[in-house]
C-alpha cells in the first residue's frame, strides 16, 4: 500500500498516521466485498446516481452505472456508486424545480463529504442535470458527465409525437372537441416506448447538449438513444477516462469557463434549446463563480440561426437528431463559420475543434446548413422594459412570426388558481390580440417557479383557430413547449417587481427585434401601483420551502440560493473516531 497521500481518497484509505480512522473507513467497506488491492491507493470514482422508479427518466441508471463501473476498473480505478436526490419533472409536487437546489446541496455535500477522486455524473430528466452541476461545480473535483439519453421516437396513430409537444398539442385538440378521450389516453404509452428522458428538444436534450457543449462530457453523449448500444459504450469510455482524469488533475474549473459558457449559449441557439437553460447556466456559472448575465445570452445568441429541426421548434426528434450527427455536427457548422471558442477545453484533454472538426452530418433537413436555417434568428431573445427592468426571455424559434413586433390590452391573472378559474370562462373578454399576463408565479410567488408560463388559450378562442397568443408571465415554461410565451420576468411580482402593477385593460408593447417589452402606463401610476400592490403569495409550512423563499435569487441570477454561490472546494476537516 502506498504510503504517499496520491490522491484525496488517500485520507480515507492509506493513512498510516490515523491508524484506527484508516481501519474504520477500509474495514466497514471491505463488507461489500471489495478486495485489499482497490485500497492500494488508486483512483477512487464516485458514480453519482440520479436512479429512482419515481424519476421514470432515469429508470435506467443502474445500467448506465454498471458500464461506468466497468470502465473505471479497465483503467484502474476503484468505483463506488452513490444516490443524489432524484428530481423528476413528471412526478414531484409542487414542481421539480423546487428542489433543484436542495439537489444540488445533497449532491455537493456527498461528494465533500466522502472519499472520491473524481466523479461521474448521471443525469437525465431535466433538473438533475443542474442540480448535479451545480453540486459538482462547487466541490471542483475531476468530474465527467454522462446522460441518461432520450426516449426513441413516439409514434402513435399514424403519427410521430414527441414528449410533451405531442400533448400540448392533443390537450388543445381535445380542448377544441377535435379528438376523443379515448385517443387522448391512448397516446400515453405510445408517447413514452422506452426508456429514456423526453425525446424533443425540452429541457432535458436542451441541458445534455448544454453539458456536451460545455465541454463536459464526451461527444455524441447528449442525443444517443437511452436505449442504443452506443449509450452504453459511452458510459464506459466515461468511466475509463475519469480515471485519466483524475491522474492529469483535469478539475472542473479548468472546463468550465467563460469561453465555454459562450460556446453553449451558441450551441443553444443553434438547437433550438430551452428557455430553461437560461436559468440553469447562470446557477452553474454561479457555482463557478464566472460572471454569466442575460447581456452574455443577448450577445453571444444574437443571429445564430436555429438549425436543429427538432420539436417544439421543428419536426424531428432527438433519435432523428442523433442519427444525423448530434451535437457534434451542430458544433461542426458552428467552427466552420467561425463562431466558436475553439481552444476550449473538453473532458477529454482535446479541444472543443479537436473533438469536432471533422464530424459529419448524415441529413441536412434534420441538421439544416447556415443557407437554410430553421428560423433566422434561433438565440434567446432578452426583453427589457419598464415592466423587466432585470429582463424577460423569449424562445423566437417556438414563436410566432406575427407576433414579434404587437402591442395588444392586458388580460390579467394575479395567480395560478385565478388563470384556471378564469381562462374558460365564456364571459373573459379576451381576443386573438390580447396579451395574457400570469403573475406570481416566479422564484418566491409560486416556490420553484412553476412551468405555468405557456398559459392554455382560452377554450372560445381554440375553437375559433387561435393556436398562439402573447402571454406573460414571471413563471418558466417547460422546454417541451412552444408558442410567443415571455418568461423570467424580473423581478417577479411576488417582490413587487413591475409586472405587478400590470392591470386588466393596460397595453402593453412587445418589440422582441428591439428587445423591448413596456406597459404603456406613465411611470407615477406604476409607481403608485405598485406602492399599494399586495402579492399573492403562497402559504409556507417551515421545512425547505421556507429556506427557499427566504434565500431564493431572482430568475436572472439563475434562482440559486444566495448561500450556495461559489465554490467551496473540496476540502474537509478530518473526522478522528
Ligand atoms: Fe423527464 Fe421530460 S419528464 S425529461
Amino acid at each position: 500500500m502506498s504510503k504517499d497521500k496520491k490522491y484525496r481518497s488517500s485520507d480515507w484509505f492509506n493513512s498510516t498516521t490515523h491508524r484506527r480512522d484508516t481501519f474504520i473507513h477500509r474495514g466497514w467497506m471491505r463488507n461489500q466485498g471489495h478486495p485489499t488491492h482497490l485500497f492500494d491507493g488508486r483512483p477512487v470514482i464516485g458514480i453519482c446516481n440520479t436512479w429512482s422508479e419515481l424519476t421514470p427518466c432515469n429508470g435506467h441508471f443502474r445500467e448506465i452505472a454498471e458500464f461506468v463501473r466497468r470502465g473505471v476498473y479497465e483503467a484502474g480505478g476503484f468505483p463506488l456508486e452513490f444516490p443524489v436526490f432524484s428530481a423528476s419533472e413528471s412526478n414531484l409536487r409542487p414542481t421539480a424545480m423546487l428542489f433543484r437546489n436542495l439537489a444540488s446541496m445533497d449532491v455537493e455535500e456527498a461528494i465533500r463529504g466522502n472519499p472520491m477522486d473524481g466523479v461521474v455524473l448521471l443525469m437525465g430528466c431535466d433538473k438533475t442535470t443542474p442540480s448535479l452541476l451545480m453540486g459538482a461545480a462547487s466541490c471542483d473535483l475531476p468530474t465527467i458527465g454522462v446522460s441518461g439519453g432520450p426516449m426513441l421516437n413516439g409514434h402513435h396513430q399514424g403519427d410521430v409525437i414527441g414528449s410533451g409537444t405531442g400533448l400540448w398539442k392533443l390537450d388543445a385538440d381535445l380542448n377544441a372537441g377535435l379528438i376523443s378521450e379515448e385517443d387522448f389516453v391512448g397516446a400515453e404509452i405510445s408517447m413514452s416506448r422506452s426508456k429514456g428522458h423526453c425525446m424533443t428538444m425540452g429541457t432535458a436534450s436542451t441541458m445534455a447538449s448544454m453539458v456536451e457543449s460545455l465541454g463536459m462530457a464526451l461527444p455524441h453523449n447528449a442525443a444517443i438513444p437511452a436505449v442504443d448500444a452506443r449509450r452504453y459504450s459511452n458510459a464506459f469510455h466515461s468511466g475509463k477516462r475519469i480515471v485519466e482524469m483524475v491522474k492529469e488533475n483535469l478539475i472542473m474549473s479548468k472546463i468550465i469557463t467563460k469561453e465555454s459558457f459562450e460556446n453553449a449559449i451558441i450551441v443553444n441557439g443553434a438547437i433550438g434549446g430551452s428557455t430553461n437553460a437560461v436559468i440553469h447556466m447562470a446557477a452553474i456559472a454561479g457555482r463557478m463563480e464566472i460572471d454569466l448575465t442575460l447581456d452574455d445570452w443577448e450577445r453571444c445568441g444574437k443571429e445564430i440561426p436555429t438549425l436543429v429541426n427538432l420539436q417544439p421548434s421543428g419536426t424531428y426528434l432527438m433519435e432523428d437528431f442523433y442519427y444525423a450527427g448530434g451535437v457534434p455536427a451542430v458544433i461542426k457548422r458552428l467552427l466552420d463559420k467561425g463562431l466558436l471558442n475553439k481552444d476550449a477545453l473538453t473532458v477529454n484533454g482535446k479541444t472543443i475543434n479537436e473533438n469536432n472538426n471533422k464530424s459529419a452530418c448524415w441529413n441536412d433537413e434534420v441538421i439544416r446548413t447556415f443557407d437554410n436555417p430553421l428560423t433566422k434568428d434561433g438565440g434567446i431573445k432578452v426583453l427589457k422594459g419598464n415592466i423587466a427592468p432585470d429582463g424577460a426571455i423569449l424562445k423566437p424559434s417556438a414563436a410566432s412570426p406575427h407576433l414579434m413586433k404587437h402591442t395588444g390590452k392586458v388580460v390579467v391573472f394575479e395567480s395560478v388558481e385565478e388563470f384556471h378559474e378564469k381562462i374558460h370562462d365564456s364571459n373573459l373578454e379576451v381576443d386573438e390580440n390580447s396579451i395574457l399576463v400570469l403573475k406570481n408565479c416566479g422564484p418566491k410567488g409560486y416556490p420553484g417557479m412553476a412551468e405555468v408560463g405557456n398559459m392554455i388559450i382560452p377554450q372560445k378562442l381554440l375553437k375559433k383557430g387561435v393556436r398562439d397568443m402573447i402571454r406573460i408571465s414571471d413563471a418558466r415554461m417547460s422546454g417541451t413547449a412552444y408558442g410567443t410565451v415571455i418568461l423570467h420576468t424580473s423581478p417577479e411580482a411576488a417582490v413587487k417587481g413591475p409586472l405587478a402593477a400590470v392591470q386588466n385593460g393596460d397595453e402593453i408593447k412587445v418589440d422582441v427585434e428591439n428587445g423591448l417589452m413596456q406597459l404603456l402606463v406613465d411611470d407615477q401610476a406604476i409607481k403608485e401601483r405598485l406602492n399599494s400592490y399586495k402579492p399573492v403569495l403562497p402559504e409556507i409550512h417551515g421545512g425547505y420551502q421556507e429556506m427557499y423563499v427566504n434565500h431564493v435569487m431572482q430568475a436572472d441570477k439563475g434562482a440559486d440560493l444566495d448561500f450556495l454561490v461559489g465554490r467551496r472546494n473540496s476540502e474537509v476537516k478530518r473526522h478522528s473516531h
